[in-house]
């Protein structure tokens, strides 16, 4: 349904200044919403109370979260309106506003390299290392072959599967060496967790019987590094100063690990409301990601900018495992309503605009760092909560707002007492 009186280039001017009842008239009328969704995110998404037992254990009650959307996407030339479930100030708000900037000056492109998630079989003491690995490779065909044929078989009508098991020996603190198998499994637009953990297991008791070493354990492998799905961002022509200033920033989170966790948490901010909105397994895309980033022996960066020719580049690669069928994908209708939103329905495609979501969340964070600083715009935003907070009536909001942000601009720092102690005044005053 998406798409409509959108071309790759154009973009929405104002959308942010809107009501929320025309943003959602918005999205409707260009084909993102449809209509029926309307009603349901109006009474705060109503979830039916079998679900509630369905979901969780000990179900109590819903915990609500605000769902937003941010605008002004062009990701490998089609436009899209992401829907991110989030609490924190600022991140929409500073993303839309990137998503526009390299939607004007740039381009915005994905791409996905490998395909497999990684199931891991343990044997904690190998009695025979060399023979455990000549016979799995010698039975790789068989036990591949009897995986796909049964629990499997309906990801092979998908066109994934089973495709490959790879011997990794580790020497242990005691001398002895522990063997673990990963065997490689195309999951196909399901995250898979569920499909890995099951055909591990099936493997369990064949691969025992032909090895005569003992299974430990069985689980699938949140360190997906045989399946990256990488953004590149490109703004040409962008003014050298502000380049040279992102390229630095970066350059800090490659090389500081201190840096780098701050770094990667912006990232995290946008991918995570994505995730969450979808009705992904977002702490298995974090502990991936984080693990990722420590690939080389030290925490780094997941995202990298730098200026060429007066264009700056960035990049962002990350193993980013995750699903637009099973688990809660299609179970929880919110999730449901923002997959429509986004107009996905392929795994790969949700991973690729994640992918993007994160590096230009990153490029927001960077840009707002290296020139006003953080504080400026995120205290502009919370000054709506902090007027509420102080208990400011409707006609005393907007100057009490209006001082505010004033404060804010000559010292950088508001808070609730000084908001408290603005409102006694304005009130001494009338
Ligand atoms: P501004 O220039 O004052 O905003 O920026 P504006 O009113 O001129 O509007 C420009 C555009 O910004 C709008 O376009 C919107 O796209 C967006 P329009 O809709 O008018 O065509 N925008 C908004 N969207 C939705 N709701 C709003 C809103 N306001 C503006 N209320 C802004 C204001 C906050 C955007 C800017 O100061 C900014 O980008 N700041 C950075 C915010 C940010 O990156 N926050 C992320 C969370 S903090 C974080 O990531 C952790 C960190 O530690 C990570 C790290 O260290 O790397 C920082």
């Amino acid at each position: 349904m998406n798409n409509i009186g959108l071309n790759s280039k154009k973009v929405w001017e104002g959308f942010s200044k809107l009501t929320k009842k025309e943003k959602l008239e918005r999205l409707v009328e260009t084909g993102f919403l449809d209509p029926q969704c309307v009603v349901e995110l109006q009474h705060g998404g109503t979830i039916k109370e079998e679900l509630l037992e369905t979901l969780i254990e000990n179900p109590i009650g819903w915990f609500g979260i605000p769902l937003g959307v941010a605008v002004n996407f062009c990701i490998d030339k089609k436009h899209f309106i992401i829907p991110m479930v989030i609490e924190e100030h600022s991140v929409i708000a500073g993303l839309s506003k990137a998503a526009k900037f390299i939607n004007l000056h740039g381009d915005l492109s994905t791409e996905i390299l490998g395909k497999h998630a990684i199931g891991q079989i343990q044997f904690a003491c190998l009695r025979d290392p060399v023979r455990f690995e000549k016979k799995i490779n010698e039975q790789k065909e068989f036990f591949l072959h009897q995986v796909n044929q049964t629990v499997l078989s309906s990801l092979i009508k998908r066109g994934g599967g089973a495709s490959d098991i790879i011997v990794r020996t580790i020497e242990r603190p005691d001398k002895k060496i522990m063997g673990i198998l990963h065997v490689l499994i195309d999951p196909s637009d399901a995250m898979g967790a569920n499909r890995i953990n099951q055909a591990c297991e099936f493997l369990r008791e064949l691969i025992e019987a032909h090895t005569h070493e003992e299974v430990t354990m069985c689980i699938l492998s949140n360190l997906s590094d045989q399946k990256i799905t990488a953004a590149n961002a490109v703004i040409y022509d962008i003014d050298p100063i502000l380049g040279k200033r992102i390229e630095e920033a970066s350059l800090f989170a490659q090389i500081d690990p201190y840096r780098a966790a701050t770094n990667n948490k912006g990232v995290m901010n946008g991918i995570d409301a994505v995730l969450i909105a979808t009705g992904n397994d977002w702490r298995a895309v974090e502990a991936g990601v984080h693990a990722y980033a420590a690939r080389n022996g030290q925490y780094s960066s997941i995202t990298k900018w730098e200026m060429r020719e007066g264009n700056l580049y960035g990049r962002l690669e990350a193993p980013i495992q995750l699903g637009t069928v099973g688990g809660v994908t299609q179970i929880h209708p919110i999730a449901k309503i923002c997959l429509g939103i986004l107009g996905i329905t392929r795994a790969d495609e949700l991973a690729r605009v994640v992918a993007a979501v994160g590096l230009i969340q990153n490029f927001a964070a960077l840009n707002a760092l290296v020139s006003d600083g953080i504080v400026n715009g995120h205290m502009k935003l919370h000054i709506k909560n902090l007027v509420l907070s102080v208990g400011a009536q409707k006609e005393e909001i907007p100057l009490l707002s209006q001082i505010l942000i004033g404060k804010l601009e000559q010292t950088h720092c508001v808070n609730e007492t000084d908001a408290l102690e603005i409102l006694k005044e304005i009130r001494q005053n009338t």
